[in-house]
């Protein structure tokens, strides 16, 4: 999500620069920016957020606003492994509140997730922004983590934060831990695409693009002290998510292998992203089937990016994972 929204920024602002900082985690790639590593507007800085001498290094004499995409986000790991959750989602947050609050940015964008709400049972309930937080995964307590220290900053401090809390991102560059880059690549590989429980829980997709356009919009209009969600309203249940995948692969139904639920299994995900349309204007623009056809595309066409991933650790996590469950 980060480069996309580097790439975004880059093209769409020509005058604006960019300093990105990133621990280079297992999900980090710089493979992902190389087409701007030369641009003058562009410097990475490789750190973590989660210690303020590389916040500081990052930010120099300051910066206009930070935006914190830098986050541990996948909730199989999270239930494997809390530990490096809580360091970056929620010491990485404070980190970052701290520097502004010292006046080295004059924002910070928390980009965060609909899994701070816990679940909905039914496509017809939605999260609003004043949904009460109730997490259910290691991940996802992080974050709300996270989030919580940015609504507390503004009460306490009024350090300029504006929270998001956005629905499923799927796209081009997705590390293919998530259920649609792991299915495509499985795929593509005549491996079969394991689903949890019987694939009955649903979730919202937002096409990258979709939610680059919206952070852009929060950034340029978006009010300090705000919470915005950002959802789509398309929903759709893991396994006819899968169907969708398998027809645009020409496969066939028996590439599913139905294997056992994850533990504390999110049922479904919906947000109601009315005040970001109503107050900024903003819509997707991306439905959900020509997205993930734009995606199956994108994979298909960059095996070289995905196979180099799909290899040494990749393969020591999917076999805990997976095998031994
Ligand atoms: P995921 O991409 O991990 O996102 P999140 O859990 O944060 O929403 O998973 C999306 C859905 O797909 C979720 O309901 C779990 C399910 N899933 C599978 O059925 N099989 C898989 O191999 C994975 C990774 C996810």
């Amino acid at each position: 999500m980060g480069s996309n929204f580097i790439h975004h920024i880059l093209t769409a602002y020509p005058n604006y620069k960019v300093i990105n900082l990133d621990k280079l985690t297992y999900a980090g790639n710089l493979e992902n920016l190389k087409n701007v590593e030369n641009n003058p507007n562009y410097t990475f800085v490789k750190g973590d957020i989660a210690k303020s001498e590389d916040v500081e290094k990052a930010v120099g004499e300051g910066v206009d606003v930070i935006i914190n995409y830098a986050a541990e986000t996948h909730v199989d790991r999270s239930i494997l492994d809390p530990k490096a959750f809580l360091f970056t989602d929620i010491i990485g947050t404070y980190t970052l509140l701290e520097a502004v609050r010292a006046g080295k940015a004059k924002k910070l964008i928390q980009i965060s997730t609909d899994e701070v709400f816990g679940m909905v049972r039914s496509m017809n309930e939605e999260f609003t922004e004043q949904s009460r937080f109730d997490p259910s995964s290691p991940y996802s307590a992080s974050k709300a983590g996270g989030d919580h220290l940015c609504a507390a900053y503004w009460r306490t401090y009024q350090t300029p934060v504006i929270i998001t809390h956005s629905c499923n991102f799927y796209g081009p560059n997705q590390y293919p831990e998530k259920l649609i880059p792991l299915a495509v690549t499985n795929l593509l590989e005549e491996k079969k695409v394991p689903v949890y429980g019987k694939g009955e829980q649903f979730r919202e997709w937002i096409f990258t693009e979709d939610h680059c356009r919206a952070i852009d919009a929060i950034l340029h209009n978006g009010q300090i002290g705000e919470v915005y969600n950002i959802g789509t309203r398309q929903r759709s249940k893991n396994i006819d998510t899968i169907k969708l995948i398998l027809k645009l692969l020409s496969k066939d139904e028996s590439q599913i292998e139905y294997v056992k639920d994850r533990a504390g299994h999110d049922f479904g995900y919906a947000v109601n992203p009315d005040k970001l349309m109503n107050e900024l204007g903003w819509q997707p623009q991306v439905k959900f089937e020509e997205g993930l056809k734009q995606t199956v595309n994108w994979y298909k066409n960059n095996e070289n990016w995905w196979k180099k991933i799909k290899s040494g650790d990749y393969l020591e996590y999917y076999k805990k994972q997976y095998k031994e469950r």
